[in-house]
């Protein structure tokens, strides 16, 4: 009693800890405006966009501008640390830029409350959470709470995990987390095809999937792009891949290079090309 008593009494010193940091945090995070987003959004525009991460000696994203519309898919290439990943927090108004504009549907994210562009961003991020959670709440976390499996289920589907799903002890009802007792552990590749359908399930607007196949069999990976191409008249979908095959479906490819789009084209303009999108290629080719 005495050594639970005083973990307690040590623990609730970090609570307090953690408060004062929550207060702080709300205190220093840029201030943005009250605007919202539409329902349904047709258009997204960068305007010569520009971010710096605080304390780096160069802009990870050096004035891009692009706008995307409602059906198109955008797949976006580039080697490592070319900037991908940070144009992805940029377009979602995770980060705002330093210059330059975001805009959807010509409302500007600088200005926007942030839940109103998240409530209509789906964003599966290349260090996604894995919840020790239950399999069901891996996909409906953070949205209303349901009593019908139905949806829950189609995203599962969407994913091709059902299989897989069927096969745990309790199915949907599975605690994902093997250190918890009665808890199962899935693969890296289910686990991005279970983050997949969190984002699909969701049905947003905007559709980002941040290298969403990295660890994936290469069923798996044609699946999701599938699903991806069988949706994509309803929004806006961008796709960060270096599986260079993949990108055959996007309506048009970006290709980055510090902080910059150098190309940019169908699959069949670039690949004859003579770019970096030529050179990557022959390159996984030749592997
Ligand atoms: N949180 C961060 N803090 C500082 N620098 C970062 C951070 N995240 C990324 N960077 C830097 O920004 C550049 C672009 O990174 P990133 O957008 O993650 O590239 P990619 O997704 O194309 O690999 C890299 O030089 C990287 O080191
Ligand atoms: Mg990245």
């Amino acid at each position: 009693f005495v050594i639970h008593g005083a973990a307690m009494f040590h623990t609730s010193l970090y609570l307090a800890d953690m408060r004062s940091f929550l207060d702080m945090a709300a205190e220093r995070v840029p201030k943005r405006g009250e605007l919202t987003i539409s329902e349904r959004v047709e258009e997204i525009r960068l305007d010569e966009v520009v971010y710096q991460y605080p304390g780096t000696e160069e802009p990870a994203v050096d004035g891009v501008s692009l706008t995307l519309h409602r059906g198109e898919i955008l797949a976006i290439v580039g080697e490592n640390g070319s900037g991908k990943s940070t144009l992805a927090k940029l377009i979602t108004g995770i980060l705002l830029a330093d210059k330059g504009r975001v805009l959807w549907d010509s409302t500007d994210l600088a200005d926007t409350r942030p839940d109103s562009v998240w409530s209509r961003t789906a964003l599966v991020p290349q260090n996604f959470a894995c919840w020790p959670l239950r399999a069901r709440e891996n996909i409906t976390l953070g949205q209303p709470k349901t009593f019908d499996d139905g949806p829950v289920w189609a995203a599962v589907d969407a994913v091709g995990m059902r299989k897989a799903v069927e096969k745990l002890p309790k199915q949907l009802d599975t605690l994902l987390a093997k250190e918890l007792f009665g808890g199962a552990e899935l693969s890296g590749g289910q686990w991005q095809r279970l983050a997949c359908g969190r984002a699909l399930y969701r049905q947003t607007p905007l559709l980002i999937l941040d290298e969403p196949t990295s660890q994936m069999d290469p069923r798996g990976e044609h699946q999701i792009f599938l699903e991806i191409k069988r949706i994509a008249a309803e929004r806006m979908t961008i796709v960060v891949t270096h599986q260079l095959e993949n990108t055959r479906l996007a309506d048009r490819i970006l290709v980055m290079r510090d902080g910059r789009i150098i190309e940019q084209g169908r699959y069949d303009e670039l690949a004859y090309g003579s770019g970096l999108f030529a050179e990557l290629l022959a390159l996984a080719k030749d592997r």
